[in-house]
């Protein structure tokens, strides 16, 4: 089926009813809420990770019941595929380990994707209230607000040396990834390397790939996340006239579950810039 066949903004409006709906039983039990270890002790899941995922995919499938749903903690390793049909994906809480320690960046991250290609995306932080949404060739907005919100004076290049970055450290903390992660840190903040602004670490691939629509830092790295952490986010960075490319050299039309990302902003330079962050990796991601 294609997009056009679609009634995408239908779609978006239904999202952010249940977004708000996610957000009430967030801001509840934030704080309060158990939770217990995936792969790892850095890798966490709350009961209300599944409750809102289990509300949001009762209720999608109840309204759309042709599409097809994809979230992260339904998921079975090896078995669920992301296929070409129209398909929602969904992070029911998208920065769990802020969520558990009441850090107030935590959000619903809700995509719809069709031909593997998002084209409707919701984020919702319901601490800070901020909801971002984007629809195919509708733009992007933050609360109602066009994005991006910060457009740099004009003539001025989007360069390594300027930049605000955003990272994660990820759930794997040693082996390969792990390395070329850090080195590639140390090389872009080193004077004799990239010596960029800054890094910053919201915690959430949604809430860092929506600050990089809204204009608020330059690009975001990633390596190790999964398709519902980015499919909102990716098409509200599209309609800001961002792009996510590959996470790794020269991969300028990576997939959406491809698990490495670079998303970037808009303006003049950002192809070189996005050829100077590759060529200051050190090694390469491998997920
Ligand atoms: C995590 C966050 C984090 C990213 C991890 C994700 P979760 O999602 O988005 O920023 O670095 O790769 O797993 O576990 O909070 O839904």
């Amino acid at each position: 089926m294609d997009a056009s066949a679609i009634d995408l903004l239908e779609i978006r409006d239904y999202l952010v009813e249940l977004a708000y709906e996610a957000g009430n039983m967030m801001t509840n039990m934030t704080g309060k809420t158990t939770f217990v270890d995936k792969a790892n002790s850095v890798d966490l899941v709350t009961e209300t990770d599944r409750a809102v995922e289990k509300l949001v995919a009762d209720k999608l499938s109840l309204k759309f019941p042709d599409f097809e749903f994809m979230g992260e903690e339904s998921y079975v390793p090896g078995v669920t595929q992301l296929t070409a049909k129209p398909t929602f994906i969904v992070d029911p809480i998208d920065g769990t380990t802020n969520f558990i320690h009441s850090f107030p960046y935590a959000c619903t991250s809700l995509g719809f994707a069709v031909g593997r290609e998002p084209v409707v995306g919701v984020v919702y932080n319901p601490f800070l209230k901020t909801l971002y949404t984007g629809v195919k060739g509708h733009g992007s907005y933050l609360n109602g607000q066009k994005l991006p919100l910060r457009v740099p004076p004009a003539g001025s290049e989007l360069t390594l040396q300027g930049a605000l970055i955003a990272i994660e450290w990820g759930t794997q903390r040693s082996g390969p990834n792990y390395d070329c992660k850090i080195n590639t840190f140390i090389k872009l903040a080193s004077e004799s390397g990239g010596m960029v602004h800054g890094f910053r670490s919201l915690g959430s691939a949604a809430m860092n790939i929506c600050a990089v629509a809204a204009g608020q830092v330059d690009a975001y790295w990633e390596g190790g996340c999964y398709a519902w952490d980015v499919a909102a986010g990716w098409i509200i960075l599209a309609e800001a006239g961002g792009r996510v490319v590959g996470g790794n050299p020269d991969e300028w039309s990576p997939e959406v579950d491809s698990r490495c990302y670079f998303a970037v902003r808009g303006g003049q330079g950002s192809e070189k810039f996005v050829k100077d962050f590759w060529k200051s990796m050190v090694g390469r991601l491998q997920y």
